[in-house]
């Protein structure tokens, strides 16, 4: 392909997927189908990687990251970045009020509501319709730029459609994690045995100054917008510049509303004070704001927030209530989580009797003592956390809560690693609850989803001593499970036949059954496509796990570590032996020879008797491997005519080996 017909592609495929984009996160339609949207993407990206001159600034390929940043600029704010004061109760927004209609000296104002979303507040700058810059508010007056990060935020728009945008503008709002995002973020946590985050609004800041972006794009951030800056904005209210950044293909919260006066900004918190709990993200107050911008330039700023706005903040519901102790629960990795238990209370529509404590850092930061009376809130409207000690009311002879040092399911000696905020019982093969816990993750739906088992029978065929290691399940016998309570004939039958399904459970859910640590559903995907079998994986050595795709340092040593753990080796064994699927079922082209074993190849330009998909299967066919483009770890770069110049100089400076296809058919032929 030449380089003009790469350009004109490249803008085609920008535009295209640009619109299905707008189309479905602005207004919820979709054209094409989630598989044809994939493949205009892997398209683009192809053309993007051959010639990365061409790649254009509102490309969607970055909202799939691919940007490591080791240390993100620090960049001045063009205006600082305020927050804005604290209400709590009608009677100090009476004040407020008060304050405002002084300060107009009694010209007639309007106020505009909006929520409060709990997120990050991000200032975007846009230059000719780009989004060029995404600051996070640092000290307020200078913030670290994570665009890279910010462009992968689906909703958020790279180029600004509309003719009418003025040259330069910033506009700020709230990075956020939704709910369901976050909860989503959690289960996955779970899955590979990792300590779930606490609240959505921290996940989202930590996840914004991730440094890799793709990483972040998996997460799914997402954002409102609540504010426009700019000289040249010709807008004189607030409502109008949220009605134009809205009309720009902003995101913009349809929660908003206009008030005569402060009766009405209180019904506004009145009416939103249960309904947003039914709202995508959460949100913790309502912020008001002067409606005319002149009226809100009269009013100016304090030293720390505008005197034109104010947070009205919702009060978690919160109770005092005793802390009667609390108990340690080990999980299936070891790691030890303290719990609350609480007198019971009532709280938001449910009795609270425990509360997570999470680790032992929170203990010390509530400065816990059994017998004292502890604040209860639901964070995140759903679940109990303790907020703080009622110290009023302790008692002098209570003594702060000393951290277990010892398992409390096994007795051995817990451990607590550099840098981690959990302690962890290392009696990995000997404490129940580990070993339940594994087996519970080993029959999961996506893992090797035998439903006919559950947390009390595996807790049953433990205790009788039936089932301590997964492999145990297949060597179960029918007078076995009949020694079971409840069990007769026909559920016998279920369990077992449950079993013996799920010898056919691909390979890619059993690696990820067999609960290797930090490899969840999609690792155990990559490393099942990849590697293609359970031995290669259990061969590989650290380099080539790094080889896999999108497979970091931390995986690659536990997937090494687990294979050469002899128990581990053992249980694979009877695994296999028990007929589970440890091959991938996807079909390699047939071999045809191993001449290019070992070698390595990219494919670029256009070559006279070949199409280029017809050349990467004769690579693979005779067993070398195609890389996605040019880097240190590339053996040959296998040029045609048009080849992109940027290609030719990177490969160059690499010592990249360039052929051309007379010498690629030599090779076959030797
Ligand atoms: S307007 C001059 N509107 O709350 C400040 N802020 O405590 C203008 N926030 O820094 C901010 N929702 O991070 C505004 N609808 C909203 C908001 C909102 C959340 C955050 C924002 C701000 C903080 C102030």
């Amino acid at each position: 392909m030449t380089a003009s017909e790469a350009k004109k592609q490249i803008q085609e495929l920008t535009e295209q997927i640009n619109h299905h984009n707008d189309l479905y996160y602005q207004k919820n339609k979709s054209e094409i189908s989630d598989f044809e949207f994939d493949q205009l993407l892997e398209k683009l990206i192809g053309l993007e990687t051959e010639f990365p001159e061409l790649k254009l600034p509102d490309s969607p390929t970055q909202r799939v990251g691919g940007t490591i940043t080791k240390d993100f600029p620090s960049v001045v704010h063009e205006y600082p970045m305020l927050s804005l004061a604290n209400t709590y109760s009608p009677e100090e927004l009476k004040d407020f009020d008060a304050r405002v209609a002084k300060g107009l000296d009694g010209e007639a104002y309007d106020y505009f509501c909006e929520l409060k979303f709990d997120g990050v507040s991000i200032s975007l700058k846009y230059e000719n319709g780009i989004l060029t810059r995404g600051i996070t508010r640092g000290d307020g007056v200078r913030g670290d730029d994570v665009i890279a990060n910010v462009k992968t935020i689906r909703s958020l728009p790279l180029k600004i459609k509309s003719k009418n945008v003025p040259a330069q503008f910033e506009v700020r709002g709230e990075v956020f994690l939704s709910k369901e995002a976050f909860n989503k973020l959690n289960k996955e946590q779970e899955d590979i045995g990792e300590e779930t985050y606490a609240n959505a609004r921290n996940t989202a800041s930590g996840t914004v100054k991730m440094q890799d972006s793709t990483q972040v794009a998996k997460r799914k951030l997402d954002c409102f917008l609540y504010y426009l800056l700019g000289e040249e904005n010709k807008v004189t209210t607030h409502e109008e510049s949220i009605k134009k950044i809205e009309s720009w293909g902003f995101q913009v919260s349809q929660t908003y509303k206009k008030c005569k006066n402060i009766d009405d900004v209180l019904k506004y918190i009145d009416s939103w004070e249960k309904k947003r709990n039914e709202l995508p993200l959460e949100t913790d107050g309502v912020v008001i704001k002067i409606n005319n911008l002149r009226q809100q330039e009269q009013l100016g700023f304090t030293a720390k927030s505008p005197r034109w706005a104010i947070a009205y903040k919702y009060k978690a519901e919160s109770v005092s209530t005793r802390l009667n102790g609390i108990t340690y629960q080990v999980g299936r990795t070891g790691a030890v989580t303290p719990v609350a238990e609480l007198e019971p209370v009532f709280l938001a529509g449910t009795t609270v009797k425990r509360a997570s404590l999470h680790n032992a850092n929170e203990i010390a930061r509530l400065d816990l003592h059994i017998g004292d009376f502890v604040f209860v809130e639901k964070g995140g409207e759903i679940i109990p956390k303790v907020t703080s000690v009622d110290l009023a009311k302790r008692d002098e002879k209570l003594k702060p809560v000393k951290y277990i040092s010892k398992c409390p399911e096994c007795g051995t000696e817990l451990v607590r690693k550099e840098g981690e905020a959990n302690h962890y019982c290392p009696n990995e093969k000997g404490c129940p609850p580990q070993i339940k816990g594994r087996i519970e993750h080993f029959i999961a739906r996506k893992a090797m989803d035998i439903n006919s088992l559950g947390e009390r029978t595996i807790a049953q065929l433990y205790d009788l001593g039936l089932v301590k290691t997964p492999a145990d399940l297949y060597d179960l016998k029918k007078e076995d499970v009949m020694k079971l309570e409840g069990f007769k004939e026909l559920s016998t039958k279920n369990l077992l036949q449950g079993v013996e399904h799920s010898k056919t459970i691909p390979f890619e859910s059993v690696l990820f059954a067999i609960g290797i640590r930090f490899v969840g559903k999609t690792v155990a995907e990559k490393l099942a496509g990849y590697f293609k079998n359970i031995d290669g994986l259990a061969h590989a050595t650290i380099e080539q796990l790094l080889q896999a795709p999108e497979i970091g340092e931390k995986i690659a040593q536990s997937v090494f570590d687990f294979f050469r753990d002899k128990e581990n080796q053992h249980e694979i064994a009877r695994l296999k032996k028990a007929g589970l699927q440890f091959e991938s079922s996807f079909k390699e082209p047939e071999k045809e020879s191993d001449r290019l074993e070992g070698k390595s190849f990219v494919i670029s330009g256009i070559f006279e008797n070949y199409e280029r998909e017809q050349l990467q299967e004769i690579v693979i066919k005779n067993g070398g491997r195609i890389l996605s483009g040019v880097s240190g770890k590339l053996n040959y770069l296998l040029a045609g005519e048009n080849m992109g110049p940027s290609k030719r100089e990177k490969a160059e400076k690499l010592g990249v080996k360039i052929i051309g296809i007379g010498e690629f058919e030599k090779m076959l032929k030797s």
